[in-house]
């Protein structure tokens, strides 16, 4: 025992009694009062150098099956994962396709059990994209009626930094759905795993802020550790600037890959700390190209029109590559 025989070397200790241990704050909006894994898991998914987050969203699966650009998830995603943060997945397609050898923080899809043939009844899902789905059959159950789809001791063995969970304020389900949620986040909380509550928008609720500041307020007083909903228009700081706790975009339909990029933009300068995108990086034309081009936006200060231009050169530069 070197230190306790006496002779070894009091002098050569050196205690820094002048020096106070710092008391750092934390990077993320509303997080700094949790506990060690939980901020170092949120850290994992936020850049701590600007609190910001690219999320790849391909759990669409879970209630959709196989939908445009996720066929085949080894061909088409795999190849986007080095650009970005996080991957927002199923736990079906992280053990049968995503390598476990992944750098990448994990969101994993905790809510589920119905799908698209469900009846619609005034709700679309998180797709809310203002058509209606002429599937539903009458006498099935609406999409809202969602349990809890995954234990957390499968999140701890999936190492999940998040869990995601579906939210359908204003539903016929509503209560349920946000029992899920907070069942969810008292699991979550013992372990250190945030919970995202993600807002479903119902036909029968415009997109608006007022309908966005009530989902969001009331997912983040209930708990939830982060917030995924649609961008607006309009007001969209006052629904960043009233929720507690991060809010994440979520692409929405595939739109012109420079309206995806002004919107994630518009986004981010108005509170927003990321953008949690699916079919507007993965049905890009170019997908690699788009998921670059995102990624500069949200970390590297492009604006919409540098990260178009890096878009189409990207694209381009393969087109070449593919002709030689
Ligand atoms: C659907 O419910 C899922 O949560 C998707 O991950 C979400 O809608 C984001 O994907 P997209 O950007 O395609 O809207």
């Amino acid at each position: 025992m070197a230190d306790l025989d006496g002779k070894s070397s009091e002098k050569n200790k050196e205690f820094f009694t002048s020096v106070p241990q710092e008391t750092p704050g934390f990077f993320l909006k509303g997080s700094h009062q949790y506990d060690w894994g939980l901020k170092n898991r949120l850290s994992r998914v936020f850049h701590p150098k600007d609190g910001r987050t690219l999320m790849l969203a391909f759990d669409h699966g879970y209630f959709q099956g196989p939908t445009t650009g996720l066929e085949r998830v080894d061909q088409t995603i795999l190849p986007l994962e080095p650009y970005v943060d996080c991957l927002m997945l199923t736990r079906g397609i992280q053990r049968a396709v995503v390598p476990a050898s992944t750098q990448k923080a994990i969101a994993l899809r905790a809510s589920g059990g119905t799908s698209m043939v469900s009846p619609m009844e005034e709700w679309e899902g998180s797709y809310g994209e203002g058509k209606t789905i002429k599937l539903g059959r009458p006498g099935y159950e609406p999409l809202s009626n969602e349990s809890i789809a995954c234990s957390i001791e499968e999140a701890v063995r999936l190492n999940a930094c998040v869990l995601a969970v579906q939210v359908f304020i204003g539903s016929q389900y509503e209560r349920q759905t946000l029992k899920n949620m907070t069942d969810l986040i008292d699991q979550a909380n013992r372990y250190g795993i945030a919970v995202m509550g993600v807002t479903a928008v119902g036909r029968a609720m415009a997109r608006t802020p007022q309908y966005f500041r009530l989902a969001t307020r009331i997912m983040a007083e209930l708990g939830c550790h982060l917030v995924k909903c649609y961008y607006t228009e309009k007001e969209f700081d006052t629904v960043t600037s009233c929720c507690p706790v991060p809010i994440v975009i979520a692409g929405g339909k595939k739109l012109p890959e420079l309206d995806a990029l002004k919107m994630s933009y518009n986004a981010l300068q108005q509170g927003a700390s990321g953008v949690d995108m699916g079919r507007n990086i993965f049905q890009a034309e170019d997908p690699i190209a788009m998921v670059q081009a995102v990624q500069q936006l949200v970390h590297g200060g492009l604006t919409p029109v540098k990260a178009h231009n890096l878009y189409l050169e990207l694209k381009a530069k393969k087109k070449g590559a593919r002709k030689k």
